[in-house]
């Protein structure tokens, strides 16, 4: 190894150049991945394997009204990949219209792929834009999407593990 260069440094090369490939695999540009607040970066089992189901959270992880994010193994196309995706648990009143406390959708905007997020008390939101989706369908409310947020299936075991189980 370059004696320039510490192993901490080396090995957080690593982690950013990781990040990159995965951001770049996913078609999310670089520095909006890296600056998210909400990024959550690996503890996903079976994330590299491409296979699903893939424990995602605990329900007690989340509190009303917030996300977690997490990596679907594939695609909505179906293709191999590492792509962002948000599980949130609804609101109260979100909950009853939904019928169910938790969604999960790709967090890459449709508009041109930055990553949204829930914005408390409101929709999902993408900052690039100003684009708004629904947390209960991933429907466009308004601004430039052109399109809903593709939805992941999700199942809850009797222990409270929320499972992803693929798009819908
Ligand atoms: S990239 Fe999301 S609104 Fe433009």
């Amino acid at each position: 190894m370059n004696e320039g260069i510490s192993r901490r440094e080396f090995i957080k090369g690593g982690i950013v150049a990781s990040i990159a490939l995965a951001a770049a695999a996913a078609g999310v540009p670089l520095v909006e991945y890296i600056t998210s607040e909400r990024v959550v970066i690996g503890k996903v089992s079976g994330e590299r394997k491409g296979k699903l189901p893939i424990k995602i959270a605990n329900k007690n992880d989340l509190q009303p009204d917030s996300q977690k994010q997490f990596i679907m193994p594939i695609n909505p196309d179906g293709s191999r990949g590492q792509h962002p995706a948000i599980l949130i648990r609804l609101r109260p009143e979100l909950a009853q219209k939904a019928g169910t406390e938790f969604k999960a959708f790709s967090a890459l905007c449709t508009h041109l792929g930055c990553i949204v997020h829930l914005e408390p008390g409101n929709d999902i939101y993408c900052p690039c834009h100003a684009g708004y989706f629904d947390p209960v369908t991933g429907e466009v409310i308004s601004g430039p999407p052109p399109r809903p947020l593709p939805e992941i299936e999700i199942e809850i075991d009797e222990n409270g593990d929320i499972y992803a189980k693929g798009w819908k």
